[in-house]
């Protein structure tokens, strides 16, 4: 079967609020998950499904992405003077991974807007999207099938999870019908962030798209939506809504291991799971883990204070006291 797929875009330009302030200085993709940038599984997810060529939409403090998968001559002399050829080979192995191309996003003005950004790389091909802060576990497959489905059925297809009725007002929320192929659904409506008795589903958008160009010409008609930003969701659902002209959206339910590391609760999570599967780390790692659990079983809860937002004395009296 032939794919006709050969171009990732993966947006990585917000803001990334929910971290700060940690992304003040740093994209958000940058966080290590254990010992790799969140950004560098999204690459190597692509670049395993055969996608290599990659373009990445950056924002401010783009430095960081950019280095990260360019040569660093300085330190790759230093572990060739220490024979050190383990850290060298994980060192080169980021600067080689995928063919990388860079566009700018000037103002995060959402997602569909970071999408629109690729239009001149990508052509009037069907291509994929993969959001920088959100891991798929390599063990899970969900990319290829996605890429499968979009080659048989020639639509655009988004990935889905099923999430609690209570979660479904942070992501996009997807009306569906059955196909008769297990875990692949047509897609009849969506609505970015619903309120809970406003959702049509419990069936979530997760950050995987393969989209057909048409999405280029529903995106420039986009108006902003919800928080003021042009949504991915609202294009889609435009699609979702003109199958004629736009082949419609299909959806591939996914029931594997997926981390947002764009969320502090899951990108803790996120680092302990693949932490504890890890051959170098886990051994030491989960008998840790189980004792630490039991420690929380057995003591009170303790809360440690977030850091005030504020200083505790007002700025003057402080300047005051060391005058
Ligand atoms: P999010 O919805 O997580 O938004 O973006 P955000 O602004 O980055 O983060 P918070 O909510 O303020 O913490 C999902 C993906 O879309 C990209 C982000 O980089 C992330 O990979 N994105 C979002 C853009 O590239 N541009 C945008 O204008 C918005």
């Amino acid at each position: 079967m032939v794919n006709h797929v050969t171009k990732a875009v993966i947006p990585a330009a917000g803001l990334g609020t929910r971290f700060l302030p940690a992304t003040k200085a740093m994209p958000k993709e940058m966080l290590p998950v254990v010992d790799k940038p969140a950004i560098q599984y999204v690459v190597e997810e692509a670049v395993d499904a055969g996608l290599h060529d990659v373009l990445m939409v950056t924002g401010r403090n783009k430095n960081a992405l950019e280095n990260h998968f360019d040569r660093n001559a300085e330190l790759e002399e230093t572990l060739i003077k220490k024979g050190d050829t383990d850290r060298l080979e994980k060192v080169n192995y980021s600067t080689a991974l995928a063919d990388l191309h860079y566009v700018r996003q000037g103002d995060p003005k959402g997602l569909g807007h970071a999408v629109l950004r690729a239009k001149m790389h990508v052509g009037r091909e069907p291509f994929a999207v993969l959001l920088g802060d959100d891991i798929i576990d390599a063990r899970d497959e969900l990319l290829s099938k996605m890429l499968d489905v979009q080659n048989r059925y020639n639509t655009t297809v988004v990935a889905l999870m099923e999430v609690p009725p209570e979660s479904i007002h942070l992501y996009g929320a997807a009306a569906v019908e059955e196909t008769g192929e297990e875990d692949v659904v047509r897609i009849t409506g969506l609505v970015e962030k619903p309120k809970r008795e406003d959702a049509p589903s419990n069936y979530a958008i997760i950050g995987r798209y393969i989209l057909r160009p048409e999405v280029f010409d529903v995106l420039e008609r986009t108006e902003p939506g919800r928080g003021g930003e042009i949504q991915l969701t609202d294009a889609l659902e435009s699609m979702a809504q003109a199958p004629d002209w736009t082949g419609g959206v299909y959806g591939v339910v996914f029931r594997g291991r997926r981390y947002d590391t764009g969320d502090r609760l899951d990108y803790i999570k996120a680092i302990v799971q693949l932490a504890a599967d890890r051959e170098d780390l886990g051994p030491e790692l989960r008998p840790w883990l189980r004792e630490f659990a039991d420690g929380l079983a057995d003591e009170p809860e303790e809360i440690v204070e977030e850091m005030p937002a504020e200083p505790a004395e007002p700025l003057e009296s402080v300047a005051d006291t060391t005058r």
